[in-house]
């Protein structure tokens, strides 16, 4: 009988499951890194890609919870990314 599987072939296919597993697990990764990121940073980091970011004194607290929903959509943002991101605003202004 035949060897259907040669031990090359075998290493092979290993490689591939074990490639594409720590690329699926790698890839789930990515919104716990996002999560870990500071108010102050995501700020910074999204809220110049449209416009230079407005320094936090600007506005009240309640005019940032409202700016935050309005830069939510517009800045795609998680509503955990939004929470941190007023969070920061307004603990600085
Ligand atoms: C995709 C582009 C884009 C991103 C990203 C963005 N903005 Fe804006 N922003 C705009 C535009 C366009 C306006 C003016 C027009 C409007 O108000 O819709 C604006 C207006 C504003 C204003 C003026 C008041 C208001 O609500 O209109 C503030 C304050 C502001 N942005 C804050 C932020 C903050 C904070 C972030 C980050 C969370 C952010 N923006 C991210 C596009 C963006």
């Amino acid at each position: 009988m035949k060897n259907i599987l040669k031990p090359k072939t075998l290493t092979i296919l290993i490689s591939i499951v074990f490639i594409t597993t720590v690329a699926v697990l790698s890839s789930c990764k990515t919104p716990a890194l996002i999560a870990a990121k500071p108010g102050a940073q995501l700020w910074a980091e999204n809220c110049t890609r449209c416009h230079n970011t407005p320094p936090p004194s600007i506005y009240s607290d309640a005019q940032w919870d409202a700016v935050g929903e309005h830069m939510r959509y517009k800045a795609n943002l998680t509503d955990q990314e939004v929470t941190k991101v007023v969070a920061f605003l307004k603990s600085a202004n």
